[in-house]
Order: C-alpha cells, then structure tokens, then sequence
C-alpha cells in the first residue's frame, strides 16, 4: 500500500477514535431509530428508552396509538416517567402539570389561579413522531428537538416526514423473530463491524456455520444505491452449510442481495424459487459509547422454526458481542487505527456517505455519492 493510501486509510478510522470522545458524538439526526419492541408498551404503563443520547418515555394512547416523549418535563426537568398516564395525557409527578402525550401540549397548570395569564397550550413538553413497524416502536429523532425543552408547533409531523422502514416481505404467510444485543461502542464501530466482511471464520467460526480454514477468496459486485450500497445479487458462499442445505431443499439456485443504508440498516434478502428469508439488523446508538442491534427476520421456509434459528441467532450476535466488548478494552487507550483495501471498502464508504449527508445538510446542496457506479471488491474470508 502507498503512503498516501495508507495516511487516508489512517484518517477514516482516526475520525471514529476522534467522534467517541468529543462533544459531537457524530449521530445522524432526522432518521427513524428503533427504541422498543412494541410489546414493551402496555396499557397505560409508561416506558423509557434511550437514543442518541436523549431520554425518552414511551406509551400507548387509549385508542393504541403510540407515543413518545422527551423524559423531561419542561418546567423544571423532572423526567416525565415518574408521572402518571391516564391514556392521555402525562401528568408530572412534581407539580401535576398535565401534557397532551402525542403532541407533548401543555393542559393543565394545576396553580394557576383565574388571575395567572399565562398561555398553559403555549408550553410544549419535548414530544418526538412515533410509529410502530415490524414490532418495534420506530422514533424519529428530529434534530429541530434537540436542545429546546419547550417544542413550539411546526415542527416536522409524522405526514412530512417518510415513513418509518418496514422489513420487506414476500408471501402472505410467514414466520417471524426479534434479537437484540447491547454493544459497548461507539456508532460507527458498531457499524462497520456489522458490515466487516473478514472477521466470519475468526469470530463465528463453528462446525454448523464455517470454519477458520474453509477461508477461500472471494469477489463480490457493490453497486450505489440512495444514502447506501448494495451487495449485488449473487448466490452466496459455497461454503455455509445453511445456504446448501437450501439450495438442496429447493433445487433452484439460491441468490441474496445485501443493502447498507444510512443511518444504520443491513438488509439481507434470499430467495430460492418460492423460499425467501429476509433480514434487518439495525444499529441503534445510545449514548456515544453504547449501541444497540436490532434484528428482525422473516422467512416462509417451512423447515427452520423460530426456536432453532433463535438459538442459532443469538449465538452469532454473542460472538460479535464478545468481540465488541474486547474491542472496547482496547480502544479505551486511543489506539491508531486503520481501514484497509478492500475489505473495509464498505467501511470507508459508509464513513464518506456519513460525512457526505453531513455535508448536503449544512450546504442544502444534494448529497455526493461516494461511488460512481459498480466496484469490485475481493477478499478472503
Ligand atoms: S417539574 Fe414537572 S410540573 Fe414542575
Ligand atoms: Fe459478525
């Protein structure tokens, strides 16, 4: 590698070391982010959650509508989850103001007295769009809610904004599954490991899956796609033994398709013939040293039940898990990083589309993508 290619490597991966430990955590604002699973919201209990950093309470109108709240209340900042819903509205439980929980209205000043002329439906309480999708309960981190306590109306509503992803899916009936870890890292770690190519036949290496030295060369087409890449269609690795098992079952070639797409969606399709599985993990930040994955997967293969993919699911996500964790001890030391060709090609892309959007925004000129069109890429994994 060149000097030059070596030194621009270097600085890819010094801006993740830089972002961990600034006061700009490097979040994308304005995207929907899961913060719950929909079951985590019942009757008139109030939940909280967290994301980028903001503290939420969630809750379910009467009519099951979902909310989502600033855990903050705007008088004096006591987090509004101590309160009380009465499918509602919230009430603090530190002066009983009273807040219209979907658009966050103040209406009710219990002191108030007929004198007082304060305009009570003036005050808002942080309040942020809620849809439910997939069974989880989707929020939309609007950047115009981030420093305000007071929210006045015009902010974007639910109608301007698009809708809240939707894992796609290929037949009437089908079975469906949810997995979730925590990871200890920052966003873009927990990104780009999501995405990394290379580290399969060290960190998931067991007999059901592939081993270290079933390690062969591969080369796969990317093509750019809005705010992403895609894998091309291609029919996955000879060597995973679920894929062949597939390819046996049906007799018809088995192809899958693999999107990146900002602010932190994998998506993975495979189909053969009839036989579809369809996959979306999403990396959720936290706080700037924690994130969160959420995968969700849907397939109509009558031969996998939910138990067995479970089991085998939660075993790979403790794997980069443990990784993650073992990442973490290191990184506390600020070490130099670096990304290297091609296997962190998508790595380096996602750093260019992150900071590309960044930069679209602040000029209000479109967005450059970082690719011209289709790449090669080649690795051995
Ligand atoms: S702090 Fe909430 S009503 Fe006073
Ligand atoms: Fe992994």
């Amino acid at each position: 590698m060149s000097e030059a290619a070596r030194t621009m490597l270097q600085v890819n991966a010094e801006a993740v070391r830089k972002t961990a430990g600034q006061a700009n955590p490097g979040f994308l604002w304005d995207f929907w982010y899961p913060a719950l699973r929909s079951a985590e919201i019942r009757g008139e209990k109030l939940a909280t959650a967290t994301l980028l950093e903001v503290p939420l309470v969630l809750g379910r109108m009467s009519d099951g509508k979902a909310f989502a709240m600033r855990d903050s209340c705007p008088h004096r900042g006591i987090p509004l989850s101590y309160g009380e819903f009465d499918g509602k509205t919230v009430e603090c439980s530190y002066h009983g103001w009273r807040f219209e929980a979907c658009t966050g209205q103040c209406v009710e000043i219990p002191s108030l007295t007929s004198q007082d002329k304060l305009k009570v439906d003036r005050i808002f309480a942080g309040h942020f769009p809620c849809e439910e999708r997939d069974g989880y309960v989707w929020v939309y981190m609007s950047s115009g809610d981030r420093k305000v306590v007071s929210t006045p109306p015009g902010k974007p509503t639910a109608e301007e904004i698009s809708p809240a992803p939707a894992l796609p899916v290929f037949s009437k009936r089908y079975k469906i599954t949810h997995l979730s870890c925590e990871l200890p890292s920052h966003i873009d770690h927990g990104i780009i490991g999501l995405m990394d190519p290379a580290h399969g036949p060290f960190v998931h290496q067991s007999w059901w899956w592939r081993g270290r030295h079933s390690i062969h060369e591969k080369e796969k087409q990317f093509e750019p796609i809005p705010n992403g890449f895609r894998m091309s269609k291609h029919s996955p690795s000879s060597n995973s033994a679920p894929y062949q098992m597939l390819k046996k079952m049906t007799g018809e070639e088995v192809t899958t398709t693999i999107d990146f797409v900002l602010p932190n969606q994998r998506l993975e399709e495979i189909h053969s013939g009839k036989l579809w599985f369809s996959s979306r993990a999403t990396v959720t930040p936290v706080r700037r040293d924690l994130c969160r994955i959420d995968f969700v997967a849907a397939w109509n293969l009558f031969f996998l039940p939910v138990p067995i993919f479970r089991m085998f699911g939660k075993m790979f996500l403790k794997q980069d898990q443990q990784t993650m964790i073992r990442q973490a001890e290191g990184l506390k030391h600020n070490p130099r990083l670096m990304l290297i060709d091609d296997a962190d090609r998508p790595a380096k892309w996602y750093f260019a589309l992150k900071g590309n959007l960044l930069e679209s925004r602040q000029t209000g000129k479109p967005m450059v993508h970082p690719m011209q069109g289709p790449v090669t890429l080649r690795w051995r994994s």
